[in-house]
Formats: C-alpha cells, sequence, structure tokens
C-alpha cells in the first residue's frame, strides 16, 4: 500500500528511481513521473489504465526550465504564462525533439504548466527532470482533490502519495492552445474564459474548440469523471417527481430537498460561492457514490467563471 506523507525528499527519491507517485497540486492530485523516462511514462499510462492515445501534461517550476522542450512560443502564450503561472493553466505549444512521442502521443504539440502548489513548487524544484502529471485517478473515474482519493484507488499501485491537504481549486487545469491568432480552449478549468479573455485583450478572440471539428481532442472523451451510479442532470424538483427520493442522491449547488435523506445530499455551495462548489464537486460525486442509491441527480451551476468547468464536469459524468 502506498505511504501517505509530506516528505519532499521521499518523493524525489523514488521520482529519481523512475517511480510514479501522487503530488498535489492546486487544481487535483496528480500521478506523476520522470517526463523524460520511457520508464515512469509507461508506469503512468499503466497504473490509470490510460489508454495510449490520450497525451499527458509535463509540469516544471519556472519558465525557463519549459523552454527546451517547446518552439515557436507565440507573444500572446508568454502573456497568459506571466499572468497565470503558476497556476491552474496549461498551454499547448509546438514541442521539440526533446519530449519524448510517448508524453504527447505522438503530437507535434506538448501540454504545459506550472502549478502553484507549494508542495509541486518545492518538489519541482529539487528535480533536474520536469514531472508528467495526469490526474491521479483510474482512466474515465472522478479526479481526486485529497490524498485518500488517491490512496482509495491507486493506493496498491504506488509507492508513495505526497500530501498537500485538499486542493484549493479543486477541477482542472483550463487548457488552450494557439490557433490562427486565436487561443483555442480545449477544456475549461482553474481559469475562466473571463480572465483569459480580460488577459489577452479584445483583439484575440477566445473560442471554445468544437468537439465536431475535423482535429480530434484526445482525452476530451465525453464519458468521464463517472462515478458508480448513473448521473440524470436537470432541475431537481422535477426529477424527483420522476425519481423514488428514497433511492437518490442529490448533488445540488446551493438547496437541501426535504424529501431526500440529509445523507443523500450534498449542497455545493449553500452561500452560492462557485469556487467553494468547484473545490468540492470532484469530493460530492465519491461522497454520494458511497451512498446506498441507485441514481445520483445533480443540476447544473451558474455557467459563468469557474461554473463553465463544474458543467462541463457534470455533464460528463452524466454521459454514458
Ligand atoms: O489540472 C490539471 O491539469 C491536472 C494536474 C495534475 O496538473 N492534470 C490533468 O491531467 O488534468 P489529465 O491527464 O487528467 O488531463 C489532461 C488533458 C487530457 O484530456 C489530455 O487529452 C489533454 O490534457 N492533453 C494533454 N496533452 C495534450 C496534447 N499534447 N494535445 C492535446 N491535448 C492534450
Ligand atoms: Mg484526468
Amino acid at each position: 500500500m502506498a505511504e501517505i506523507g509530506s516528505h519532499i525528499a521521499t518523493a524525489a527519491k523514488l521520482l529519481r528511481q523512475g517511480k510514479v507517485v501522487a503530488i498535489p497540486t492546486e487544481t487535483v492530485y496528480g500521478l506523476a513521473g520522470n517526463a523524460l523516462s520511457a520508464r515512469a511514462v509507461a508506469q503512468i499510462y499503466l497504473v490509470k489504465n490510460r489508454p495510449a492515445f490520450n497525451p499527458l501534461i509535463m509540469h516544471t517550476n519556472a519558465l525557463d526550465r519549459l523552454l527546451p522542450y517547446v518552439k515557436n512560443v507565440p507573444e500572446v502564450a508568454y502573456h497568459l504564462a506571466q499572468a497565470f503561472w503558476p497556476g491552474p493553466l496549461t498551454l499547448l505549444l509546438e514541442k521539440t525533439g526533446r519530449v519524448p512521442d510517448m508524453v504527447t502521443a505522438g503530437s507535434a504539440r506538448v501540454a504545459v504548466r506550472i502549478p502553484r502548489h507549494p508542495l509541486a513548487l518545492q518538489l519541482l524544484s529539487e528535480l533536474d527532470f520536469p514531472l508528467t502529471a495526469p490526474s491521479a485517478n483510474p482512466s474515465g473515474y472522478v479526479s481526486p482533490t485529497t490524498a485518500a482519493h488517491v490512496a482509495e484507488q491507486l493506493g496498491s499501485k504506488i509507492p508513495y502519495v505526497l500530501d498537500g491537504g485538499p486542493c484549493a481549486v479543486g477541477v482542472e487545469s483550463t487548457i488552450a492552445g494557439f490557433e490562427n491568432g486565436r487561443v483555442v480552449v480545449y477544456r475549461w478549468g482553474g481559469v475562466t474564459q473571463e480572465e483569459l479573455q480580460q488577459c489577452v485583450g479584445a483583439g484575440v478572440p477566445v473560442v471554445f474548440h468544437s468537439t465536431e471539428a475535423a482535429t480530434p481532442a484526445p482525452g476530451m472523451l465525453a464519458s468521464h469523471y463517472a462515478p458508480r451510479q448513473p448521473v440524470v442532470i436537470g432541475n431537481l424538483a422535477d426529477l424527483l417527481d420522476r425519481y423514488p427520493a428514497e433511492q437518490v442522491g442529490l448533488l445540488s449547488f446551493r438547496d437541501t430537498y426535504s424529501a431526500v435523506a440529509e445523507a443523500h445530499q450534498v449542497a455545493l455551495s449553500p452561500a452560492g460561492d462557485l469556487l467553494e462548489a468547484a473545490q468540492r464537486v470532484f469530493g460530492a460525486l465519491r461522497y454520494l457514490e458511497k451512498q446506498p442509491v441507485a441514481y445520483i441527480l445533480a443540476e447544473m451551476v451558474p455557467d459563468e467563471g469557474i461554473g463553465r468547468a463544474i458543467n462541463d464536469r457534470l455533464r460528463r459524468a452524466a454521459a454514458d
């Protein structure tokens, strides 16, 4: 079983040996390995049971340490990096030959980010290689936002979980690329559309990558973040007319419902705070999954700011 602890030296030692360990970031916990070690990268795919076509994000602690791995970086990417790193933004940039093809699943672009969690930054600064890290959950399942979440599912497959407490953001990073003078967002996350647009200015459009487009977005698989039970999204009062109250778990934004047992419902933020809702959404799905209910009924949150990322995760949890 994985040891859970907060010793950076232990994590660093294992990573130098080519082992895979879970690390905290401000978004979600990552399953980290030496990005330059074929053995470590292969082990990440194996532990997650991740399809080989789904590429990984490379993490460092400083921009100058990323530069050997990327080329033709557009000006606007530097602006975004300066504004949001360290932080929950991942940039898709042209890769150099120093990035192993296994990290990018053969793509000419590599996803890079500098995380904001102090333990992650300290760990990265002590290593002389970048870390590649997908979310530390089995492929297709809910992402982990505590060390216990990681240990519960991957504990038997990895030696160490570096415990940095509950994740402050709670949903993954926003992923953005650069195409034809536009910023193209592949996944909404911790940095919002409003923040991106304000940073790049009105002259540069910020658009969402439509999944109907010719270029596939690897990993943007419709079904993801899926708990054990079917997740049904809608107006909760209407859904409660159609589903037996004793068989449902409720995931609401603010309200609780007297028809359903208290232990079977989670209100993400009674005060209506989207940041708090983002912190709690994955934990709430994990909690409800463990209750003796046959369905999880969920409602969308306001589709603004980080609410877009929350709604995206709920839609994917509900997709089949
Ligand atoms: O917040 C996060 O981004 C967390 C923490 C650990 O950093 N990581 C994370 O990784 O969410 P993962 O692997 O669970 O999600 C990364 C997404 C995947 O959907 C993957 O397909 C996409 O990023 N991605 C990675 N590299 C890519 C590339 N070269 N081109 C297109 N998409 C890429
Ligand atoms: Mg993931």
